[in-house]
């Protein structure tokens, strides 16, 4: 199959390119960070992408690329539209030509404010839930989508996630306050991996959650990350996230129910344990590579 990866310079994209390209022909696209294999890509421009989509003829085009700094889209309102709507209906239009090619939206918790969120419980909060919903919507007049709501953890090659940052600051001794009052349902990323594989591989359309079958607060994650690691976090201070200072609010419930996705792909559902022991073997791996 022939595979575009949008935003593979990124967190998700990066990982997603090297797991997809040793099954398949994959051309992954960067915009501001040039990295080697990757073409250039700006979704902003309708021509260019246009062109892009008519050169390649994709079978599949998973779009990671987005405007993914939660503050950054309440501050800046007008490229979170850019970067999470425009560039999806760029998409959808480049593809007008090519109606069978497969589009994966890669969407977010983030548009859900409360427990185990079922798919239709929209709620965002936010600039950028808004306009990553917004995209969805856009992706979905595309007669072969499949967007998926997620949220990820794991060894970001290009970006830290929010495991690296804690295992950064854990292992350093910095201060570290866990939030005890925010949830979520996050996936390894190796996990979304291989759901993304067999997405691909059947015929699925429409709207999904892509979680673990957990919902956990942010402290049980970071303990249990630590637990994992052998790493003391008992150090680590307890707060709530309404005493935290950001920009854009955020909502305290993205926990989902991913019962749809599992029973469609007939999957038995991921937990977040194995999630963090696959975690902590593949660093023993990459620890035993890198000595
Ligand atoms: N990170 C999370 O924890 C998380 C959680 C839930 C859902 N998601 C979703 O997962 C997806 C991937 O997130 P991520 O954290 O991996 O993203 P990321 O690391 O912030 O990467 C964003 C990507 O978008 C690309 N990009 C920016 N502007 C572009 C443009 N004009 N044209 C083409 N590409 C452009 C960037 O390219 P350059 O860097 O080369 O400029 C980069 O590769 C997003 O859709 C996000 O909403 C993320």
């Amino acid at each position: 199959m022939k595979i575009i990866i949008t935003g593979a310079s990124g967190l998700l994209g990066s990982h997603l390119y090297t797991f997809f390209s040793s099954q398949h022909s994959v051309i992954g696209t960067f915009h501001s960070q040039e990295k080697k294999a990757l073409l250039p890509l700006n979704l902003c421009n309708l021509s260019d992408t246009q062109a892009f989509i008519s050169t390649h003829k994709p079978d599949v085009i998973i779009h990671t690329a987005a405007l993914t700094n939660v503050d950054q889209c309440n501050t800046d309102l007008d490229l979170a539209y850019q970067l999470n709507v425009q560039t999806v209906k760029h998409l959808t239009l480049a593809l007008q030509s090519y109606p069978s090619t497969r589009l994966i939206q890669i969407s977010t918790d983030q548009v859900y404010n409360k427990a185990y969120s079922k798919e239709e419980d929209t709620f965002p909060i936010n600039g950028y839930g808004i306009t990553k919903l917004l995209g969805e919507y856009i992706a979905l007049q595309h007669p072969n989508t499949v967007v998926l709501r997620t949220n990820f953890y794991g060894w970001g090659q290009n970006k830290p996630s929010f495991s690296d940052w804690i295992i950064k600051t854990v292992t350093s001794r910095q201060p570290i306050t866990l939030f005890d009052d925010v949830f979520f349902s996050p996936l390894y990323l190796s996990q979304l991996s291989h759901i993304l594989d067999l997405t691909i591989s059947t015929s699925l359309s429409g709207v999904y959650n892509a979680g673990s079958q957990d919902r956990v607060s942010k402290k049980e994650f970071a303990i249990s990350l630590a637990n994992e690691l052998k790493l003391d976090i008992s150090y680590a201070g307890t707060g709530s996230a309404k005493m935290a200072n950001m920009t854009a609010k955020r909502p305290t419930d993205m926990s989902m129910d991913s019962g749809k996705l599992y029973n469609a792909l007939h999957l038995m559902p991921y937990t977040l344990q194995s999630g963090l022991r696959q975690l902590a073997i593949d660093q023993e791996v990459i620890t035993h590579a890198t000595n």
